[in-house]
């Protein structure tokens, strides 16, 4: 039996340890520092040397193993050890009655992730998920414009970085467009395609997808960690307005029909003429209203982690829950089993001479 969620009294500070200070963790390990009402009672990683470093460059207790008795000082862990450890680490926080922030992927299967979500149903501590983009400002300045969108787009490309290749692209970077879809488009997904390749890891290194929902909504997601520049776009047509997003920039662009705006009184002969004078734009602003979003300069990772805190401390149920966390990994996974099913297929018709199977990629 996992024992009960250990929660702090009234306005007594909350403990916190973070476990896995590699890349990622040391910022989880940083932005608690900052925060007010917080004591980090230390950090964890299985690299000693790791540990005391990020330990002492943040005055904080460093341990290279995670032990009952270090459990029983905290109420709330951020778990940032490689995926396929997040099931074994954060099940041995849970079971000492700890609150996890486990990070994305939650899990490295569906099973393991049922697991956790149940074990942590059991016991009753909060369990969240590091989809980080549901707090970065770009997307909290664009929610409340979402209505019932029809088209979405989402393109996540990043240079090569030689961390988490164990994990294939779908997992590690269009997981977040994915947990993102999932949120704004209020239906489940009746049917997916996907195509993918390797390029210089053992896992897929490039994936696009297509995700029809029962709503008729189309999401089609790209991702590549071996370009050249970083890019992270997201267009949403929405039935009556258009928002194009660009988290890399910053910045929100809401376009939507003027009031009174009937395409049957559109006067094609005036538009050509507007557009050969002046181009498109002000031909868009005629019939368009044009605005750029407000977008906080908040740092994502202090929004998710104060927001964790705040369920970790109250048992307010957190944003991105564990059952998010296991809906986006099992649409991850089915595109990654269509990837491979694709290149099983292509790889066994390659040298046969045969037709190649019908194609049913995305475009
Ligand atoms: N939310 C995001 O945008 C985002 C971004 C990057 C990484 N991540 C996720 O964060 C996790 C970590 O990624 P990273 O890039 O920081 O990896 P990393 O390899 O840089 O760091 C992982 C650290 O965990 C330590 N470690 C391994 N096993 C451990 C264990 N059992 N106990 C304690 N420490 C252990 C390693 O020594 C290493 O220092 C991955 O799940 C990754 O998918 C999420």
């Amino acid at each position: 039996m996992p024992k009960p969620p250990r929660r702090p009294e009234g306005k007594e500070p909350i403990h916190v340890l973070v476990v896995g200070v590699g890349h990622l963790g040391k910022n989880h390990a940083r932005v608690y520092t900052e925060l007010e009402g917080v004591v980090v009672e230390g950090v964890v990683d299985s690299n000693a040397e790791n540990a005391r470093e990020i330990g002492e460059r943040l005055g904080v207790p460093h341990f290279s193993s995670l032990t009952p008795e270090l459990l029983s000082r905290v109420h709330a862990a951020s778990i940032v050890t490689p995926t396929p450890t997040h099931a074994d680490v954060a099940s041995q926080c849970i079971e000492e009655g700890v609150s996890v922030l486990v990070e994305k992927p939650m899990t490295s299967t569906s099973e393991q992730a049922r697991e956790l979500l149940a074990l942590a149903d059991e016991s009753g501590v909060t369990l969240q998920v590091g989809h980080i983009e549901r707090f970065n400002p770009v997307v909290i300045a664009a929610h409340p414009f979402i209505r019932d969108p029809v088209y979405i787009e989402c393109d996540r490309i990043h240079p090569f970085s030689f961390r988490s290749v164990e994990t294939s692209v779908v997992l590690d970077l269009m997981i977040h467009d994915i947990d993102i879809a999932l949120n704004f488009v209020d239906a489940p997904v009746a049917h997916l395609e996907a195509v993918g390749a390797r390029v210089l890891s053992e896992t897929e290194d490039l994936a696009s997808a297509r995700l029809t929902f029962e709503n008729g909504c189309t999401v089609m997601v790209k991702a590549s960690r071996v370009a050249i520049q970083k890019s992270r776009k997201m267009r949403i047509f929405n039935k009556d307005s258009y928002l194009s997003l660009d988290y890399i920039a910053k910045t929100g662009m809401l376009m939507g029909f003027k009031p009174g705006f009937d395409p049957s009184q559109i006067d094609i002969q005036e538009m050509a003429k507007l557009e050969e004078d002046q181009g498109a734009y002000p031909l868009f602003t005629k019939y368009f209203s044009i605005e750029q979003l407000h977008v906080a300069s908040d740092e994502p990772l202090k929004n998710e982690l104060q927001s964790f805190l705040l369920s970790a401390r109250t048992g307010r149920e957190p944003v991105v829950t564990g059952s998010h966390g296991l809906q986006a990994i099992e649409i991850a996974l089915q595109i990654q089993d269509k990837i491979r099913e694709q290149q099983r297929l292509l790889e066994e018709h390659r040298d046969s001479g045969e037709a190649l199977p019908e194609d049913s990629s995305p475009e």
